[in-house]
């Protein structure tokens, strides 16, 4: 009956990206070709349709004709059967956190080992390559926003994958982008406010853990930042793209239930989220008790904030619909 988490995932100074000159970083002439990996995901839908807003030219391979843990597949992106490219943004990957405790061997071939040989590639071809790692590297002991400098200590083994695959990217291509983020959230696929707004609409106990702490992102959002990265293309690294909203994942249940009533009601339906504590609510994988990241380095980029919380929900549940079918 307790509701669980389905999330996934001391700052030294802050840290001050190196931008391009402005000329330069506006200056995004011929029409940028991309290839999204992982586009049918959570992250890879809102990117590839970011992408398409920005008039980009967009190929979104399906898993079985680019699997990211095939040689062949591989060795096809390396001849450039799949054309002409100016950038590879990785949004594939093993995502299922808890499972990935007794498939660790499955989790480092696509989080680990995978991302690797891409940034070789995409180096060789002289194209970008855009990697999306997760709060889960650190291992949640700080008190304030994790900064891209912190120390890394994952907590579980899908966060030793991601950790794995951020270094074979920085080994092989040092002009790789790494996009760090927390807790996402989009339409197109399961999320944790997805599963508690149906949960409340069905009029079901809500207890969510309340000692979890981090920075949930909106999907639409991230993948607007991304793009500003790539349109600026700035220097490779690790960087921290996430919500500018501390909170729990029980702050985050009602915020998110709020929105959903603001927009389709019933308005005369409590919403009474109970908070518990993580030793309630045992899985397999631990993770991290704080993992909000902070953004400093990409806003000193010029890359503007994401949206509040709030604003970020009310787009989110609208575009889930009235009926929010069960991804
Ligand atoms: N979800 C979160 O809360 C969260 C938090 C922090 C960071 N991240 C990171 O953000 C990124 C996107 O996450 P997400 O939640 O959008 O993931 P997702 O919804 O689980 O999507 C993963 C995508 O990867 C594809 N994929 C899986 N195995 C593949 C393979 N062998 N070859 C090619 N494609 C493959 C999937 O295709 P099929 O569906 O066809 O298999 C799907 O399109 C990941 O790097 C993740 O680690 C996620």
């Amino acid at each position: 009956m307790f509701e669980p988490f389905m999330g996934e995932e001391k700052p030294a100074e802050t840290p001050v990206a190196e931008a391009k000159p402005a000329e330069e970083a506006t200056a995004v002439t011929a029409t940028l070709r991309v290839l999204i990996l992982g586009a049918s995901g959570m992250l890879g839908t809102d990117m590839a349709d970011e992408a398409r807003r920005r008039g980009w030219d967009v190929k979104t391979p399906p898993h079985e004709e680019l699997d990211i843990s095939k040689p062949d597949h591989l060795e096809k992106l390396r001849v450039q059967d799949w054309g002409n490219l100016d950038w590879v943004i990785n949004c594939a990957a093993y995502t299922a956190v808890d499972k990935a405790e007794t498939e660790f061997w499955l989790a480092q071939a696509l989080n680990g080992t995978a991302p690797g040989i891409l940034a070789m590639i995409c180096k060789r071809n002289k194209q970008g390559f855009v990697h999306i790692s997760t709060d889960f590297v650190f291992d949640g002991d700080a008190a304030e926003p994790y900064n891209e400098d912190h120390e890394t200590r994952p907590q579980s083994k899908y966060g030793q994958s991601k950790r794995f695959g951020e270094l074979n990217v920085q080994k092989e291509n040092a002009d790789a982008i790494i996009v760090r983020t927390s807790w996402l959230f989009g339409p197109n696929g399961k999320s944790f406010p997805r599963t508690l707004i149906n949960r409340w609409r069905e009029g079901k106990s809500l207890h969510v853990v309340a000692d979890q702490t981090g920075t949930p992102t909106y999907t639409a959002d991230l993948a607007r930042t991304i793009a500003d990265m790539v349109e600026r293309r700035v220097s490779g690294g690790i960087y921290h793209a996430a919500g500018p909203d501390v909170m729990t994942w029980r702050d985050l249940a009602e915020k998110a239930i709020f929105a959903w009533r603001a927009h389709f009601g019933p308005a005369e339906q409590a919403v009474d989220v109970h908070g518990i504590a993580t030793t309630d609510w045992p899985t397999p994988a631990k993770r991290p008790p704080y993992s909000a990241l902070s953004t400093a380095k990409v806003q000193a980029l010029g890359i503007p904030p994401m949206r509040p919380m709030g604003d970020a929900l009310g787009e989110f549940v609208s575009r889930l619909g009235p009926d929010a079918p069960t991804a």
